[in-house]
Parts: C-alpha cells; structure tokens; sequence
C-alpha cells in the first residue's frame, strides 16, 4: 500500500496518519464495520472508477443488512469518492470506504457508539502479483469452511466476516500456496478468501449461485456480462469439490484480483496449466472495459 496524502473522515480530509480511531472503538473490538473495494483506472480519456455507484449502493445495503443507521446516501457517496481522487491527484487507485461504530458505549449492543465513515484512496498494483495474473495462480481447497447464511450476511460486506477469509488465507500461505478456495457449510464450492470462482468444462462457464454463501461480486457480474455478451454459455450452479479438478480451466474474480487465473489446485494441475482460452478471453475484455475500450460498456465508468 503506498500511502496517498489525505482521507476522508465524516466529511473532512484530513492527512493520511491523522485518519486514527480510538481503541475501544466498537467496530475494531467487535467487527461492526461494513466496507467496499473500489478501483479507479487511468484510461486515455482519464481516470474513470468502475462501477462506482454499484459498490456504493452495495455499501449501503452492508450497512442496512447490518442494522448500521448510514446517514449518506450512495449518490453522496459516489460524489465523496471522486472527490478524494481528485484531491489526492491518484490516476489509478484502490479506493476503502468504511462504514463502523466508534467508541462509545462498552459492550455487544453497538447502538450507543457513534457511527463514522471514512474513505481511503491509494495506489495498488496487481492484488495477486503480476506473474499470477499473467501464469495463474496455485490454490488449495481450505480446511475452513466459508461463512453460512445461518451465522453471517455472507451477501454483505461486514468487517468481521473476514476473519473466516483471514483463517483461510493464512493456511494457504502457510501450505505454499498463492490462495485458498473455500467450501460452504455443505461441502459444496463457493469462493476464493476475497474473489469469486468460475469453473469452465467443455466450453460451458460455471459459478456457484449465491446460495453458495458467496459475496455477489461487482467483478464476478461483470464477467458473467462480459462472456455472455460474446455468445458463451455462462451457469450459475452448485459445484461439488471434484468439478474443480476436472475443469478445463478455473479462474477468480474480484475488484483487487481482477481476473486471475488458476493453475493448480490441491497439487493438481488445472488443464494444460497455463491460463485457458476463456480465462484469456474474460482478462482480455476485462482490461479493455475499464481502459474505456468497449464503448457499450461505459456507462460502468465514472470519470473523475
Ligand atoms: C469475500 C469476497 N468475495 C468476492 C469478492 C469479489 O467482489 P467484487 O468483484 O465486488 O470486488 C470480494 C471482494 O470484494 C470479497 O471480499
């Protein structure tokens, strides 16, 4: 993360090592934040941020699901949003937006600690690596399962979700590989620690439907858009275990991954081991959409 040189804080912008909160804030002892991952490209019209109002009403349905009274509007939101790119001066930039409770009242009921919104906007390279999105990636089935509709809002991006993504990530890490790949409470494949999974098998794109416990990804829509778009047949199904290893190609999706493919998973190779033709195809129209290069596609830019 390079930082950048100011934040948004409830409505100001403060430098970048003043945007602090207290240590008895709600959401840092409890996990009662709710958040968005935002990126803005540099494009030859300049910078334009991708499917900005879909994240921000995402943001806010976070916050209702999770009983967070937000006073912004998404509108305000978006207009907070470019309004940090332009004074931080950022061509590209991974854009937070946090929505918590601060400190205030002690205890598990939240509704006593004021509610902050702050938003940060910085520089971030490619989340998996340059040489993993060019050669794809290596991945194991977790051991953890990911979080269920009957404990979390896993359609909802709240803070303390993540820690289920954190405990899978690590235990990657620590196995030599590049990510996890998370099943759900059935056993039935649902998504990587912060990306959505696509399956292709005989030309036929799969991806676990949001019954599968997923985060309905910006990204993982758009792709669906994108490869329908180009006459592919695109499935939202359940997925057991073993299609993974069967599949001719897999690949993951999401707004810090942006499209990057798998070559291996649980020390199986994945097809040929080299990125597919689909997964090609999907990184391709990706990159030329948020470099403003398909024209239908640009009332998902806003620029800044
Ligand atoms: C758990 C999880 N799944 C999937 C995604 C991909 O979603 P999007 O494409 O909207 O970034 C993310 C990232 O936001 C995530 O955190």
């Amino acid at each position: 993360m390079e930082p950048a040189n100011k934040i948004w804080v409830d409505g100001d912008f403060v430098d970048w090592d003043d945007a602090t909160v207290h240590f008895l804030s709600h959401s840092l002892q409890y996990g009662t934040g709710v958040f968005e991952g935002i990126r803005a490209y540099k494009t030859p019209e300049g910078t334009a941020v991708f499917r900005l109002h879909d994240h921000m009403v995402r943001l806010v349905a976070s916050a209702r699901a999770y009983g967070l009274a937000m006073k912004e509007t998404a509108e305000e939101m978006d207009e907070v949003c470019l309004e940090l790119l332009r004074v931080n001066d950022l061509e590209s930039a991974y854009i937070r937006p946090f929505v918590f409770y601060g400190a205030g009242a002690f205890g598990i009921n939240p509704k006593a600690s004021p509610i902050h919104n702050y938003m940060a906007a910085f520089y971030l390279g490619s989340y998996m690596g340059d040489h993993g999105v060019q050669n794809g990636i290596t991945t194991m089935v977790s051991s953890w399962r990911r979080i269920s509709h009957t404990s979390f809002i896993p359609t909802a991006k709240g803070s303390g979700q993540y820690l289920n993504s954190v405990l899978a990530k690590q235990e990657a890490l620590r196995a030599g590989y590049d990510e996890a790949l998370m099943l759900n409470d059935v056993g039935l494949v649902s998504e990587g620690s912060g990306m959505n999974l696509f399956t292709v098998s005989r030309g036929v794109v799969y991806t676990p439907p949001v019954s599968s416990g997923i985060l309905e990804g910006i990204t993982r829509d758009t792709v669906f858009e994108l490869l329908t778009g180009e006459g592919f047949e695109v499935v939202q199904t359940d997925l057991a275990r073993g299609s993974l290893y069967t599949a001719d190609e897999v690949f993951l999706t999401g707004t810090a991954a942006e499209v990057t493919p798998v070559r291996e998973i649980d020390g199986r190779i994945i097809g040929t081991g080299e990125p597919g033709p689909i997964t090609r195809k999907a990184q391709d129209l990706f990159s030329d959409l948020v470099a403003a290069k398909i024209p239908e596609y640009r009332h998902w830019l806003t620029f800044v």
